[in-house]
């Protein structure tokens, strides 16, 4: 399987994608994409050899469907098949999603249906919950909504803050994006769920 992948900063859980996808894995990440020619995950994917993209939004304006349509003229050029976002902040629109639609991975911060949306830790904090974690699911047209195909999980400890309990949550993504997408490039989308 070819992937690609969508980034609009840092790219930690791109990094651990293209480091998971070598040897006898079934995939190869064909392209990283940015939405912010300034996103540093550019630079990490360059060094690790693999062709990126940048297509700037803010040209666009309003435009989704514009900014959409160069978007997805580098997918097609890279041959790509699957279609992870990771830190990716733009939303899609139904039109997109729907070429997509069964091939569109995305990792959320949140043990998901709780928290879609946004500062999804600080929200976990506030409600006083004892676990958080993290999501990838398929992709669909209404927001941090499809099929969950994995989840981790990490206790919210007492003096926790956004910052305490994402640096917690983080190495958890890293581990269950890899995982998911292994078993998803080969039709199993039973769900891995973690520790
Ligand atoms: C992470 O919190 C991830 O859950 C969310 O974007 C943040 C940054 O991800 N999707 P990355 O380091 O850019 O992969």
């Amino acid at each position: 399987r070819r992937v690609a992948i969508l980034i609009s900063g840092g790219g930690s859980n791109m990094v651990a994608l293209v480091q998971s996808m070598v040897g006898d894995h079934p995939a190869r990440a064909v392209l990283v994409l940015s939405n912010n020619p300034q996103a540093t995950g550019l630079a990490k994917a360059a060094q690790m050899g693999v062709p990126t993209a940048a297509v700037d939004h803010r040209p666009f304006g309003k435009d989704r469907a514009a900014f959409e349509a160069e978007v997805q003229a580098e997918l097609e050029k890279a041959q790509a098949d699957i279609l992870c976002l990771a830190g990716f902040m733009r939303i899609l629109t139904p039109g997109f999603i729907a070429k997509w639609e069964g091939r569109i991975l995305n990792i959320h911060p949140s043990l998901l249906p709780k928290y879609k949306g946004l500062h999804t830790h600080a929200r976990a904090i506030e409600a006083g919950d004892a676990e958080h974690g993290c999501s990838v699911h398929e992709v669909t047209a209404e927001l941090d909504d499809g099929p969950i195909l994995g989840q981790a999980r990490v206790p919210v400890l007492p003096g926790d803050t956004p910052e305490t309990l994402a640096a917690r949550v983080l190495p958890m993504e890293h581990q269950l994006y890899p995982e998911v997408l292994r078993r998803f490039a080969v039709g199993d989308r039973k769900p891995v769920l973690l520790p």
